[in-house]
C-alpha cells in the first residue's frame, strides 16, 4: 500500500509551516489581442517569469514561482481537438503537464487526509476556467483530479473504504447560491454559518455522494447550467461571480481505526480587474457592496498573511469582512496545503493587469499555512462506541464468570450493547443510503443527458451563446414540429419557456414546417436577427444569430443534414455583439479588422462599444420596468472633435442618460455606467424579489430608493456640446478676424454657429488699424502684444431649441494651460447675444508663443446648462492679471510642432508652409528694398514730405500685409474644408450605391478643397506679385 506508507512517512512534518505554492501561466493570444496586433511581453525561463512594460521596453519585473507554465505559444491541436505541443518536449506546457504538477500534488495530499485548496486568480479571459474547468477535450485540472481521484480510490480499495462528497456553489455579490440545488433559488442566498468544530460553513448547501469521475462531470454539468441560466435570469455577469467546487474525501481505515478526512476546494475566482477598474472611485454612488467585495477582500487578507510571513505585526486578518474569505479561512493561514495558479495574458495591451497578477501572485507564495491530517469526529463516535461496547461486554462476560445473579444489570448492559450496535450501523449505512438516493438521481440526469444527445440529432434547436465561454452552449431548446411559443410562459405544452431581461410572456413564434423553420416576433418584443432588428416573419438559417429580449443570445442550429462539418466557435459573444454594432454603424471593416495596421485606440474603442451595447440594452430595460423615465445611449466622445492643433483627440465609450420627462442629460464615462449597472441589478433584483411577494428579502424597496441612493440618477451637471475652433494665426500679423463657427458635437453634429473675433489692440484696449498689420511675425519678438477675444453671439443652438429650460456658457483656455474661463450664462434662448470680450497680453512675446499663436487655435468650448445645475465659473487660480483686468499669457504650453497627421492634409499644409517661405524671403527682399529706397527718398526731399509720402500712397508693407490679411481670411475657410474632409466617412450601410456615392461626395470636397487652397496661394502670389511689380516702377521714378 504505496499511499499509506507516504501517509506515515509525511505525518512526521504534521505541524510544520506550508507555503502557500504559487503557479503562474500564460495563454494564447485571443481574437481580439491578434486583431489589435498585440506583442507578447511576457517571457519565462524555468519557472521564472519576467514582464516588459510596452511603453518602456528597458523596464522589466522578473518574479519566481514554484511552477510556470507557457502555454503562450508552440502547440498544435491534435485530431480530437486537444492542444499538445507541436513538437515532443517542446515548451508548450498543455492540461496534462499542469495536472502532473499541480492536480497529481493536491490529490496526494488529500489522500493522506490533509486539506487542500485550488485557486485560480487573473483578469478576466485570462484562462482561470480554461485551467480549472477546461474546454471540450481539454479538460481542466477539476475533471482530470476527480478521474484521478476515483481512480486512486479503486487502486486502494482493499485497505481503506472512501467517500467522496461533492458540492459545487457560486457566490455573485455576496450571495452564495447552490449550484446543485434541486429547489428554488434562495432569496438572498444561502447562509454562511460558523461552527467551533468545523469553522466557516455554508448552511444547507447540498452535497452529493459520488462514487464515479462521470458522475461527477455530470453534477459539473449541471451546475454549470443552472450557473448559466441563473446568470441569464438575474442578468448577472459571471465573470464577476467566483466559483467553488468542494470535495469531501472520508477515508474509513478499518484495520487501524484510523479515518481521514479532507476537503478539497477548488476555486475559480472572479476576473480580478473588477475591482480596481470599477469606476466607484469617481462616481457619487460608491458602491456599498463593492462590485467585488469578496475578491477585494481575498486581496487584503493575502497582504495580510503576507505581512505576517515576513514578520510585520498584523492585528487583524480580515477573514470576516466577505464570504469567500469565511469560506476560504483555513485556506489561506490555517489548515490547508493550498495552491494558486495565476493566469496571464501575454498581450501589451493587458501589461498593466498582468503586472498586478504577478504582484498577488508574489505575495500569496509568501503566506504560511499549517496543515494537519484530519481526524473526522463522526468516525470518533463510532471508535468510541466500539470502544463502549469492547468494556460492555468484557463488564458482561465478569459478571458471568462471578455467577452473580444480576438479571436487572445484565438485562441494561445489553440494551446499552445493542443501542450501541444500532448506532454504529446507522451511521455505516448512511452513506450507502445516501449514495443510492445520489445514484438514483444520476441515472436519471444520465437519462436526461442521453434524451438530449437523441433529440440534438433530430430537431434544430437554439444554443446559448455567453459573454463568458464556459458558459455558452449550456443550454439547448429544441423546435421539433409543429407550432411553438418562446417567452416567458410556461404553462402551456406547446411553449418554450425561456428567462430574461425584455422577454415577454409570449415573445415571438416558431414554426417548423416541412424542415423549414421560420421565427415571428410578437408585438412589441424585441427580436433581432444576425445583427437586425426584425418584425416580420423571418425563415432560420443553420447558424442565424438571435438575440431575444434585451440580450438573450442564442445560435441556431439546423436540421443535422444541414450542419456539414462547419465550426461553430466563431459565433462567440463578440461576434454576436460586433454584429449588433455593425447594424448601428460602428465597426472596424473587414480590411482593417486582423490588420496590424488598425489604431489599438479606435480597437479598444470598438470594443468598449461592443462590451457596454448589450449592457446598455439592459439598463434601457431595466429603467423602463422599474418606470425610472431614463434612457441610455452609447456615444463615441471625440469621435469628431480635435485639439487645440487640429489632432484628433483620443476616443471614448460614454452612454448619454437622459431623463425624459424633465430632459436632463448626464454623460457617463464606461467605469461609472459599469458600475451603475452593477447597482441597477441589485435595485432590479429587489424589485422583481418583491413582485413575486418575497418578504425576506431585506434592504430598501427600488419605489422607495432615495435620489441619493438611486442608481438611475444624478445631480446635473453642465454637459460639454462640442468645440469650435478659432485659429490664432492672425494674431502673429496682428490681423484681426472675425468668424462664424461651427461648434461641433462630439459625434460631427452642428449644434450651434458661434460668432467670434480676435482684435489686435493697444494696452488700453483700442483695436489696432491696418498700419499695425506685421509682415513677419518676428517683429514681435521681446515686444508686447495685446489682443481681444471677443465672443458675439451664438446662433441656432440645438441645445435649447430641444428644452427651453437649458442655458449655455462658452469656455476657453488659452495656450492649452490654466483653468478655463467662461462667459456668462445665457438662458432658454436659441440665438443668444453673448457679448463677451476678453482682453490678453503677452508681455514679451517669445519664439513659443509665436509657434504656437501660427499653429494654434483657441477651443472654443459650448457647455449645456441644465435646470438645477450650477453656472461654471472661471477659476482664477494660477492666473496672472494686470490691474486692468487683463490677462497675462506668457508662452505657450510644451511646444508641439507635430504635423497634421492625415497624409494628404499634412501634404498641402507642407506645400502651403513652403510658400510661405518663399514669401517670407521675397517679403525679406523687399523690406530691403523699401528700406533703400526710404533713405533714398528722405535724402532727396530732406525730410519734408515724408508724411505726405506716406499718406498718399500706402507703403509696401502695408499693402504687403492687406494681402497677407486676405489670405489668411481665405485660408480659415481652407481649413474649414479640410476640417469637413477629414470628417467625412461612408455610411456604415454601405451597399455598393452608397458607396459610389461616398466616392463621388469625397472627390468633389477634394476639389474644393485644393481649388480653395489654389486660388488662396495663387492670389496671394499675384498680390505679391503685384506689390514687386508697382515696387519695382516706383524705384523707377525715383532713382
Ligand atoms: N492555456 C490556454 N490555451 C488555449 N486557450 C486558452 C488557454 N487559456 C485560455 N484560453 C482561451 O481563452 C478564453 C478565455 O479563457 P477562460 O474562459 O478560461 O477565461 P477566464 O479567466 O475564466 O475568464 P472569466 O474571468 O471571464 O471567467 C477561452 O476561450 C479559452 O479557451
Ligand atoms: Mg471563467
Amino acid at each position: 500500500m504505496p499511499a499509506c506508507c507516504t501517509m506515515r512517512a509525511k505525518a512526521s512534518d504534521m505541524h510544520s509551516k506550508d507555503c502557500v505554492k504559487v503557479a503562474v501561466r500564460v495563454r494564447p493570444f485571443n481574437k481580439r489581442e491578434r486583431d489589435a496586433g498585440s506583442r507578447c511581453i511576457v517571457s519565462m525561463v524555468s519557472s521564472s517569469i519576467t514582464i516588459q512594460d510596452p511603453r518602456e521596453p528597458q523596464s522589466r519585473r522578473s518574479f519566481c514561482f514554484d511552477y510556470a507554465y507557457w502555454s503562450h505559444s508552440g502547440f498544435a491541436r491534435d485530431r480530437c481537438g486537444l492542444y499538445v505541443p507541436e513538437e515532443p518536449g517542446g515548451r508548450y506546457a498543455d492540461q496534462d503537464s499542469v495536472f502532473q504538477d499541480l492536480g497529481e500534488g493536491i490529490l496526494e495530499n488529500a489522500l493522506q487526509g490533509y486539506n487542500a485548496t485550488l485557486l485560480a486568480y487573473g483578469q478576466t479571459g485570462s484562462g482561470k476556467s480554461y485551467s480549472m474547468v477546461g474546454y471540450g477535450p481539454n479538460k481542466g485540472l477539476v475533471p482530470k483530479l476527480c478521474d484521478r481521484l476515483f481512480q486512486a480510490i479503486k487502486e486502494n480499495q482493499d485497505t481503506r473504504q472512501c467517500q467522496v462528497f461533492f458540492s459545487m456553489l457560486e457566490i455573485y455579490n455576496e450571495q452564495v447560491v447552490d449550484l446543485l440545488s434541486r429547489g428554488s433559488r434562495t432569496p438572498g442566498g444561502l447562509r454562511v454559518r460558523e461552527e467551533q468544530q468545523r469553522g466557516f460553513y455554508v448552511e444547507g448547501l447540498r452535497t452529493v455522494p459520488c462514487d464515479s469521475a462521470p458522475q461527477v462531470e455530470q453534477l459539473m454539468e449541471q451546475g454549470t447550467r443552472t450557473r448559466t441560466t441563473a446568470a441569464t435570469h438575474m442578468n448577472a455577469n459571471s465573470s464577476r461571480s467566483h466559483m467553488l467546487i468542494i470535495l469531501q474525501l472520508k477515508q474509513i481505515f478499518s484495520k487501524e481505526s484510523i479515518t481521514k478526512q479532507s476537503n478539497i476546494n477548488l476555486v475559480d475566482l472572479a476576473g480580478s480587474e473588477r475591482q480596481r477598474s470599477s469606476g466607484s472611485e469617481a462616481d457619487r454612488l460608491k458602491e456599498g457592496t463593492a462590485i467585488n467585495l469578496s475578491l477585494t477582500t481575498l486581496g487584503n487578507v493575502i497582504s495580510s498573511l503576507a505581512d505576517v510571513a515576513v514578520g510585520r505585526k498584523v492585528v487583524h486578518i480580515p477573514y470576516r469582512d466577505s464570504v469567500l474569505t469565511k469560506l476560504l479561512q483555513s485556506a489561506l493561514g490555517g489548515n490547508s496545503r493550498t495552491v494558486m495558479i495565476a493566469t496571464l495574458s501575454p498581450a501589451d495591451i493587458c501589461y498593466e493587469e498582468s503586472l498586478s497578477t504577478l504582484r498577488y501572485a508574489e505575495r500569496a507564495k509568501r503566506i504560511q499555512n499549517r496543515a494537519v491530517v484530519n481526524e473526522s469526529p463522526t468516525e470518533r463516535l463510532v471508535k468510541e462506541l466500539k470502544a463502549e461496547n469492547a468494556r460492555l461486554l468484557q463488564r458482561l462476560s465478569r459478571l458471568g464468570q462471578e455467577g452473580r445473579r444480576a438479571n436487572d444489570e445484565t438485562k441494561e448492559l445489553r440494551q446499552l450493547l445493542t443501542h450501541n450496535e444500532l448506532q454504529i450501523r446507522a451511521i455505516q449505512t448512511l452513506w450507502e443510503q445516501h449514495l443510492q438516493e445520489a445514484l438514483k438521481d444520476w441515472e436519471q440526469q444520465y437519462a436526461n443527458i442521453t434524451q438530449e444527445r437523441r433529440m440534438m440529432q433530430m430537431h434544430p434547436y437554439i444554443l446559448n451563446i455567453n459573454e463568458d465561454a464556459q458558459l455558452s452552449g449550456v443550454v439547448k431548446l429544441f423546435i421539433q414540429e409543429g407550432e411553438w411559443d418562446i417567452g416567458l410562459c410556461d404553462s402551456s405544452p406547446t411553449s418554450i419557456s425561456i428567462k430574461g431581461l425584455g422577454i415577454q410572456e409570449r415573445h415571438a413564434g416558431f414554426r417548423n414546417e416541412q424542415r423549414r423553420v421560420t421565427l415571428t416576433p410578437l408585438a412589441g418584443s424585441k427580436v433581432i436577427i444576425n445583427g437586425n432588428a426584425v418584425s416580420q416573419t423571418t425563415e432560420l438559417q443553420h447558424l442565424d444569430r438571435l438575440i431575444l429580449g434585451s440580450n438573450c443570445t442564442y445560435l441556431f442550429i439546423g436540421y443535422p443534414s444541414e450542419r456539414g462539418g462547419d465550426d461553430w466557435s466563431r459565433y462567440d459573444y463578440d461576434y454576436f455583439q460586433s454584429e449588433v454594432a455593425a447594424a448601428e454603424g460602428i465597426h472596424l471593416g473587414e480590411s482593417s479588422a486582423g490588420s496590424s495596421q488598425t489604431d489599438p485606440s479606435l480597437l479598444a474603442v470598438f470594443y468598449d462599444y461592443i462590451k457596454l451595447m448589450p449592457m446598455v440594452a439592459e439598463a434601457n430595460q431595466m429603467s423602463q420596468e422599474l418606470n425610472k423615465g431614463v434612457e441610455f445611449k452609447l456615444e463615441i466622445k471625440n469621435l469628431a472633435l480635435s485639439d487645440s492643433k487640429g489632432h484628433d483627440l483620443e476616443k471614448e465609450i460614454v452612454v448619454r442618460v437622459t431623463s425624459t420627462g424633465r430632459k436632463q442629460v448626464w454623460m457617463w464615462y464606461k467605469a461609472k455606467f459599469v458600475n451603475r449597472k452593477f447597482l441597477m441589478e441589485e435595485a432590479y433584483q429587489q424589485h422583481q424579489a418583491e413582485k413575486s411577494g418575497d418578504d425576506r428579502v431585506e434592504g430598501l424597496s427600488t419605489t422607495a430608493l432615495p435620489r441619493d441612493k438611486d442608481p438611475f440618477w444624478d445631480p446635473v451637471e453642465p454637459l460639454l456640446l462640442g468645440t469650435a475652433h478659432l485659429w490664432l494665426q492672425s494674431l502673429a500679423f496682428r490681423i484681426p478676424l472675425e468668424e462664424q463657427l461651427e461648434v461641433l458635437g462630439p459625434e460631427g453634429t452642428e449644434e450651434a454657429i458661434l460668432q467670434a473675433q480676435l482684435v489686435p489692440c493697444s494696452s488700453t484696449g483700442l483695436p489696432l488699424g491696418e498700419d499695425d498689420i506685421l509682415i513677419d511675425p518676428s517683429e514681435l519678438l521681446g515686444r508686447r502684444l495685446d489682443f481681444q477675444l471677443v465672443l458675439e453671439q451664438c446662433c441656432g443652438l440645438r441645445w435649447i431649441r430641444e428644452a427651453r429650460n437649458r442655458g449655455v456658457q462658452i469656455g476657453f483656455r488659452l495656450l492649452d494651460c490654466g483653468q478655463p474661463l467662461y462667459s456668462p450664462a445665457v438662458w432658454h434662448n436659441v440665438n443668444p447675444l453673448l457679448d463677451h470680450r476678453v482682453h490678453f497680453a503677452s508681455l514679451h512675446t517669445s519664439q513659443r508663443l509665436l509657434d504656437y499663436l501660427q499653429s494654434s487655435a483657441v477651443v472654443l468650448e459650448l457647455w449645456g446648462l441644465q435646470e438645477g445645475c450650477t453656472d461654471l465659473i472661471s477659476s482664477l487660480e494660477g492666473v496672472r492679471m494686470t490691474t486692468e483686468g487683463i490677462f497675462i499669457i506668457e508662452e505657450a504650453g510644451p511646444t508641439d510642432t507635430a504635423p497634421v497627421d492625415s497624409a494628404d492634409s499634412s501634404c498641402s499644409v507642407r506645400a502651403l508652409q513652403q510658400d510661405v517661405e518663399e514669401l517670407k524671403s521675397v517679403n525679406a527682399s523687399l523690406r530691403k528694398e523699401n528700406n533703400s529706397l526710404r533713405e533714398q527718398l528722405n535724402a532727396a526731399r530732406n525730410g519734408g514730405e515724408t508724411a505726405r509720402g506716406r499718406s498718399v500712397r500706402p507703403s509696401c508693407d502695408a499693402e504687403f500685409a492687406r494681402a497677407l490679411k486676405v489670405f489668411y481670411h481665405s485660408m480659415t475657410s481652407v481649413k474649414g474644408q479640410l476640417q469637413r474632409l477629414r470628417r467625412h466617412r461612408p455610411s456604415e450601410e454601405s451597399d455598393l450605391l452608397g458607396f459610389r456615392l461616398f466616392v463621388d461626395e469625397q472627390s468633389r470636397l477634394l476639389r474644393d478643397f485644393s481649388e480653395q487652397l489654389e486660388q488662396s496661394v495663387s492670389t496671394l502670389k499675384q498680390d505679391v506679385a503685384a506689390i514687386v511689380r508697382r515696387k519695382r516702377e516706383r524705384s523707377g521714378i525715383w532713382s
